[in-house]
């Protein structure tokens, strides 16, 4: 998109270089020509990708299985589940829907806010739950910015799915032994990269938090931004938890190239590219998610890890084969459902990270051994 690549390139003259960070902030957020502020169809057959709620709504059921667990395990008290960026609602319908018909008691309790930024989305969000009948006092729509969040104090659950890989990434390398970071500038016809002294003091301390070796010449992706937000997580959560599901691994599982590459790509129509400075805003810009730093960084905010698991294990220990076996042998939606969990799917690559705060030491079905299932 021009505007968007002339504005890019107003900013880089304005300061010769930018960190990547900024670059893929105005590519992924610019208020009118970010990838993630349009009204264009992102996820889904005629998007770019698939997310694990656009599969089936076994997805959302069974996460409202686990939080109906949550709510017993903190005294049932009022509890408010807060999604951030919900893309087009589908996790929050099946969840609010699956309450409503399957835990009554919990649905009287239960308020579900949806944390967007896109106005487009958000009215694609509220046409569907009203599509489906969700009283409107169930759910509300909220904003989170540098600022914090624009509601107040809760008890409940944080939940995401695919937001953290959304977020902008510095990218950081070692040269002849020196730490340095990946600039974006432009010669007048092109974007070029220039490797330069690391723009802040916090990602020359972000490997010694998480404790990594860099090695020379290999590409790491960091983003700072996961810990604010986990900050300010953790300063609205009184009490209760928080779910993070997202593809990518600890600082150990991630898988990097042995060429040095990160694992930086783009996706655009269900395609994958490295050409970060092509298709602006056309196209989406995404990092592995580096577990081990949300679990360091969420314990330095006061979010204690409850457990890591593979969305194949999670889905599996609230009872996926369970549905699957009540399906009546519909083989076109068993498929569809198997590559929520199959390690060749969905099922490997995504991982699910909970935190907690302020309830003991809980122990939650999602994340029990899966040798205690019997089927
Ligand atoms: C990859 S999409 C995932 C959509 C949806 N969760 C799903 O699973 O289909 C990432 C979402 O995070 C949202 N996001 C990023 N920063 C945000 C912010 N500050 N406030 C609200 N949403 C944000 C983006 O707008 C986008 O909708």
């Amino acid at each position: 998109m021009q505007l968007l690549r002339d504005l890019i390139i107003e900013e880089i003259n304005k300061k010769g270089k930018i960190p990547f960070a900024g670059f893929m902030q105005m590519a992924l957020y610019h208020p009118k020509y970010g990838y993630y502020n349009s009204d264009k169809e992102r996820v889904g057959r005629f998007g770019d990708f698939y997310t694990s709620p656009a599969v089936h709504t076994i997805f959302g059921e069974l996460i409202a299985k686990q939080l109906e667990e949550m709510w017993r395990i903190m005294g049932k008290v009022s509890f408010t589940v807060v999604e951030m960026g919900a893309g087009r609602g589908w996790l929050c319908c099946d969840i609010v829907q699956c309450v409503m018909q399957e835990y009554p008691e919990f649905y009287d309790h239960f308020h579900y806010i949806i944390v967007e930024a896109n106005p487009y989305a958000k009215e694609k969000q509220r046409a569907l739950l009203m599509s489906v009948g969700i009283p409107d006092d169930k759910v509300s729509w909220h904003t989170y910015t540098s600022g914090g969040f624009s509601f107040g104090n809760i008890q409940g659950c944080f939940l995401s799915n695919e937001f953290v890989d959304a977020l902008p990434v510095h990218r950081l390398k070692v040269k002849k032994g020196i730490l340095k970071e990946v600039y974006v500038s432009y010669n007048g016809d092109d974007f070029y990269e220039i490797e330069d002294e690391v723009s802040s003091e916090l990602l020359k301390r972000y490997h010694e938090n998480c404790q990594i070796y860099l090695k020379e010449g290999q590409e790491y992706e960091v983003n700072l931004d996961v810990a604010e937000w986990l900050r300010h997580v953790s300063g609205k959560l009184q009490k209760g938890f928080l779910i993070t599901i997202d593809y990518g691994d600890t600082v150990n599982g991630i898988h990097r190239s042995a060429d040095g590459d990160g694992t930086l790509r783009c996706f655009y129509k269900h395609t994958v590219n490295k050409d970060y400075y092509k298709r602006l805003g056309e196209q989406d810009i995404t990092a592995d998610v580096e577990f081990t730093h949300l679990m360091t960084m969420g314990t330095l905010a006061g979010l204690e890890v409850t457990g890591f698991a593979k969305q194949s294990h999670f889905l599996i220990a609230l009872g996926v084969l369970d549905k699957l076996n009540n399906m009546n042998n519909d083989v076109e939606t068993i498929l569809k459902v198997k590559n929520l969990f199959h390690p060749e799917g969905m099922g490997d690559i995504f991982k699910v990270l909970i935190q907690h705060k302020n309830v003991g030491n809980p122990s939650l079905t999602g994340l029990r051994p899966l040798s205690s299932i019997t089927i």
